[in-house]
């Protein structure tokens, strides 16, 4: 595997698969990577003759008040990783070769409505540093396919959205979320958790597997199951900054719903937990 830690290089080497006629598959993550990340670097092989990765913590993307200073930097165990995963290439910038004039008067780009809506109404600016970012690494990488954990199932929405308003020639494919045994979804955050958390943690999904149980059993009570879901959250010492029950496309689902996501965010403790889960009746 080949790393790389400017643009030129990175771009050289693209530069050359592609005189070679190479399709390139694209896994772009902030690094600190666990078995959720290594499963799209697999899928990704199955799409393309190469795959790049790319490690970036975004400054972009945090709030003033968020955890970009302790997000957990392991570059090494990474490269590791991504080697042992038969990744191709590497790209691991520093955040003055993304944004060499700063980030205060950057081109920015947001995606207006969804980014807006539950994790954004709670992380203002998020999804506009995700998009930003995401569209200067399509540029660079060009690639035909990249590929997203469902795990950040709005995060997924608003790339595709972006991908399409720009017309941007690239697959976005979604991949389902890896668990841990107990039903907690891999996420780098989860280390923040103490050993007192880490079981309690597993609660999210089980309570979001009930509310998807009494959907597919008929009830569509929406905000009694939304209101009960939070409240058994809260007291099991919960934080819910929401429990959403929405349609695939996040709008709210009328009675007659076939198909919906249930979305969660919540704190333990100091960590910030999202999931989600698609149900169909
Ligand atoms: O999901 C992530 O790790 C990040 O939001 C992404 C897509 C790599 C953009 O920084």
């Amino acid at each position: 595997m080949i790393t790389v830690h400017t643009i030129a290089e990175l771009r050289a080497q693209i530069a050359a698969w592609r005189r070679a006629g190479e399709r390139i598959a694209f896994v772009p993550t902030m690094g600190n990577l666990h078995r959720g990340h290594l499963e799209l670097v697999r899928r990704a092989r199955e799409r393309a003759g190469r795959v790049v990765a790319s490690v970036f913590v975004n400054p972009l993307q945090f709030g003033p008040n968020e955890d970009f200073e302790r997000y957990p930097r392991t570059l090494a165990q990474d490269r590791a990783g991504l080697e042992q995963a038969q990744c191709d290439l590497l790209f691991a910038p520093t955040a003055r070769e993304i944004y060499p004039r700063g980030m205060d008067g950057l081109t920015r780009i947001g995606v207006p409505g969804i980014s807006t809506v539950l994790c954004g109404e709670f992380r203002p600016g998020h999804f506009d540093g995700v998009a930003t970012v995401v569209a200067i690494l399509f540029n660079l990488v060009q690639p035909d396919a990249a590929l997203f954990g469902e795990k950040d199932y709005q995060q997924l929405l608003v790339i595709r959205r972006m991908t399409a308003d720009l017309h941007l020639p690239v697959e976005i494919v979604g991949v389902p979320t890896q668990r841990d045994a107990d039903g907690l979804a891999l996420s780098s955050r989860n280390q923040y958790l103490s050993a007192d958390e880490r079981p309690k943690a597993a609660l999210i999904h089980r309570t979001m597997q009930d509310v998807a149980a009494e959907l597919r059993r008929g009830n569509r009570d929406y905000r009694g199951l939304r209101e009960q879901a939070a409240a058994a959250l809260a007291a099991a010492g919960f934080r819910p900054q929401y429990f959403e029950i929405r349609t695939p496309g996040l709008d709210s689902p009328k009675p007659e719903e076939k198909e919906w996501v249930v979305l969660v965010a919540a704190y333990l403790g100091n960590t910030r937990l999202i999931d989600n889960l698609r149900v169909s009746s």
